[in-house]
């Protein structure tokens, strides 16, 4: 493998956890009560689970107050809605988050324009994202900004340095969770940004042009070594499960990481880059959420 700087997720997720759990002690020292969290999880889809348990675990390490609120798989759209609303009036709770997906029968636009925006914590209330769209020469530390897109930011200043303006960025995919809110705080960096998705005409040219790719895209190592601009600093969001030559299924993200690395300045891997940073990003948010309504 070559020289490419491997980006370390844990470690800048950590760093940012100790920030939170230093600042989470203060604010709770000046309200006497912790930013409090509240993850709804409707039925029992297991990927589901296993992030709302990490969620959980990781709020009371960095002194948030983070409850796990589980809804079964049959509950009817109005009465999650009900619930959601009692935890908008309820003053010990600050952020609230519904894991996605959500079963059939519910519609998830309703459910996240029902969620306070000042609440908001994973960022996608119409309003929180129309803010984002609005932001021009800079951000405002007070907005609640998707996780994911924030924690891949995160990383790029890590590697790159604070200024990115005029930087040439390729966000490949445009979801409302990721690539779109990715490319707005790209935006917001001064960066000149391209965003390609399935209809693109040569992804390989345009990923060839970048300074800074993100990938975003659902599909193991679809980014290959060869369409990377020597010394591209790559970030990798992709979580793809694949059967390992042992039979045993692993991780892989959405760039070939071997190849990648022989080309690219620095590149995320997977395990261990992105997914860390998501989850910290989610109570940096709640500490953000619990400021704005009380300070
Ligand atoms: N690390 C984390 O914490 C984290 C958080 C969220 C998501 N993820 C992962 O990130 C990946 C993307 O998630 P998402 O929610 O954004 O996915 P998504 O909603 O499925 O969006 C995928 C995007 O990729 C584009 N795309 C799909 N196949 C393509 C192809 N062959 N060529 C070019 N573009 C293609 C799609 O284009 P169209 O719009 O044209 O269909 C779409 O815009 C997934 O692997 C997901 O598991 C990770």
């Amino acid at each position: 493998m070559s020289g490419a700087r491997i980006i370390d997720g844990r470690a800048a997720a950590a760093a940012l956890r100790a920030e939170v759990r230093d600042e989470a002690a203060a604010f709770t020292a000046r309200h006497g009560m912790a930013p409090g969290l509240r993850v709804i999880l409707v039925g029992d889809h297991p990927a589901s689970r296993a992030y709302v348990g990490t969620k959980a675990r990781t709020a009371a390490a960095a002194g948030v107050d983070g409850r796990l609120i589980e809804l079964p798989e049959d509950i009817g759209e109005a009465a999650l809605i009900e619930r959601i609303a009692a935890l908008n009036r309820d003053p010990a709770v600050h952020g609230i988050l519904v894991q996605l997906p959500l079963p059939a029968q519910i519609d998830g636009g309703r459910v996240l324009e029902a969620i306070d925006p000042a609440k908001d914590v994973d960022g996608f209330h119409p309003l929180n994202a129309g803010r984002l769209s609005a932001a021009s020469g800079g951000l405002d530390p007070r907005l609640l900004v998707p996780c994911t897109p924030m924690g891949c930011m995160i990383l790029l200043r890590r590697t790159l340095g604070e200024d990115l303006a005029g930087r040439r960025a390729l966000v490949l995919g445009r979801s409302n969770i990721v690539g779109k809110p990715v490319a707005m705080l790209l935006l917001a960096a001064h960066c000149t940004v391209t965003i390609a998705h399935s209809r693109t005409v040569d992804l390989a040219a345009e990923c060839r042009r970048a300074e800074i790719v993100i990938a975003a895209v659902g599909r193991a190592g679809m980014v290959r070594g060869d369409w990377l601009r020597p010394g591209a600093t790559v970030i990798d969001v992709g979580i793809n499960r694949v059967a390992g030559a042992d039979g045993k299924s692993r991780l892989v993200g959405d760039v070939a990481f071997e190849e990648a690395a022989e080309v690219a300045g620095a590149i995320t891997p997977v395990p261990g880059g992105v997914g860390p940073m998501t989850v910290a990003c989610l109570l940096r948010n709640t500490l953000i959420a619990a400021r704005n309504q009380l300070e």
